[in-house]
């Protein structure tokens, strides 16, 4: 299997298709991503002073435990790809999926296995094992499948478009947890998901803005209510 040349991730993230939203809705999403990065930027996770002093079994623990935040996003994507109602937004999700086997590179899993080896965490068997998910990460992922299984299309798409929009800002505030930062964060922090999301989430916006404001704001507080409970976590560990 070839290994992603580093250079080549920027090279991929280069799609001229790719539509911008626009108008109110770039507004809305402006405002959002402030508020969603006040309610995370104080977390100690994010903190690289902080993060400095983590000892190497709090780096590894955190390691064990993030690979199933980013882990069962499959699941939401296999369910949302399910109800789905036509061929574009089953594209859309195909695609992310396709990103994820990453082509003729190893895919993000065996990216993500590579960097748990690393720092010396061997997650070979974590998929089937489950040893390090926990109750609380479980729960993480579940909320997102139950409250799609309650919403409508506009808000099921919407809540994907969100928790894709998030990867740039999270993996930007995660990058000082590595001394160098692994080409599995690289890719995420210059995934171009959330963009691809973009045309159908604009129509959503124009016929149903509420159901984008709700969904958004789901997410982004599951999100950063993970990251609080998952820095907790990492710092108060066995050092
Ligand atoms: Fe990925
Ligand atoms: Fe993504």
């Amino acid at each position: 299997m070839n290994t992603l040349p580093v250079d080549q991730v920027d090279l991929d993230q280069q799609d001229n298709s790719l539509v911008m939203p626009k108008g109110p809705l770039t507004a809305f999403l402006k405002n959002w991503d402030d508020e969603y990065e006040k309610s995370v930027i104080n977390i100690d996770l994010f903190n690289p002073g902080l993060v400095s002093q983590l000892s190497e079994f709090q780096k590894q623990y955190f390691v064990k435990v993030f690979y199933h935040s980013r882990g069962h996003f499959s699941d939401l994507l296999w369910y949302l790809g399910n109800f789905a109602p036509d061929k574009e937004a089953k594209d859309i999700i195909l695609h992310n999926i396709s990103e994820e086997f990453n082509g003729d590179y190893q895919s993000h899993e065996q990216l993500y296995l590579d960097y748990a080896r690393s720092v010396g965490v061997d997650l070979k068997n974590e998929f089937l094992e489950n040893t390090y998910y926990t109750r609380e990460m479980y729960e993480f992922n579940r909320s997102h499948l139950e409250w799609a299984s309650q919403h409508d299309w506009d808000h099921c798409f919407s809540a994907f478009s969100a928790y894709e929009r998030l990867d740039a800002i999270d993996y930007t505030f995660l990058s000082s947890i590595q001394s160098e930062e692994h080409v599995f964060f690289k890719i995420h922090r210059k995934a171009k998901h959330f963009e691809k999301t973009c045309g159908v989430l604009e129509r959503i916006w124009e016929r149903n803005s509420q159901a984008v404001e709700k969904a958004f704001s789901f997410i982004a507080k599951k999100q950063a209510a993970m990251w609080i409970d998952l820095s907790d976590s990492v710092f108060s560990c066995e050092k």
